[in-house]
């Protein structure tokens, strides 16, 4: 396993639709991992493949609740539900938060590292990374989502 780069806002990378990926191979599953271990690393609670500079739509969440970190291949929304306002980061935009309007429910499928379809009901934060992550494959950021005038740069903590 290996950090990898992650790509910030001003990369074009970060614009691109990812491609569907077709064989879920041991490249594939090493690259989850490199992901999980880079969003990890970062404190992140959700990393999609361009922010490492892969277009593939792959997307890793933890939630740091005690699951399994979720690792999902080609996700697609079924269906939103609700509507909740929150407040929101991006790797790719470090120390920046704003406040969006996102989904309260989701319901998503995938495939997971070993090619098996999942599905998934997500409320709340769940809801709201999914929702966020899967922007990142079609090239769509957070800042485009936001409500207007709530971008804000926070200070780094101190470790
Ligand atoms: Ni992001």
């Amino acid at each position: 396993m290996a950090v990898r780069q992650i790509r910030e806002y001003g990369d074009e990378i970060l614009r691109k639709k990812a491609r569907e990926v077709e064989v879920i191979d041991d490249k594939i599953r090493e690259l989850i991992e490199d992901m999980l271990e880079t969003m990890h690393k970062y404190n992140g609670v959700g990393l999609a493949a361009p922010q490492v500079g892969i277009l593939k739509r792959i997307v890793v969440i933890d939630l740091y609740d005690g699951n399994e970190p979720l690792r999902l291949i080609n996700p697609k929304i079924l269906k939103t539900k609700g509507t909740q306002e929150v407040e929101e980061g991006c790797l790719s935009f470090p120390n920046q938060y704003a406040k969006m309007i996102r989904p309260e429910e989701v319901t998503a499928e995938a495939l997971n590292e070993k090619g098996e379809k999942i599905k998934i009901k997500a409320k709340g934060l769940l809801a709201q990374a999914i929702s966020h992550e899967l922007d990142h494959l079609d090239g769509i950021l957070f800042i485009d989502n936001m409500l207007p005038g709530t971008l804000e740069y926070v200070e780094p903590k101190e470790n």
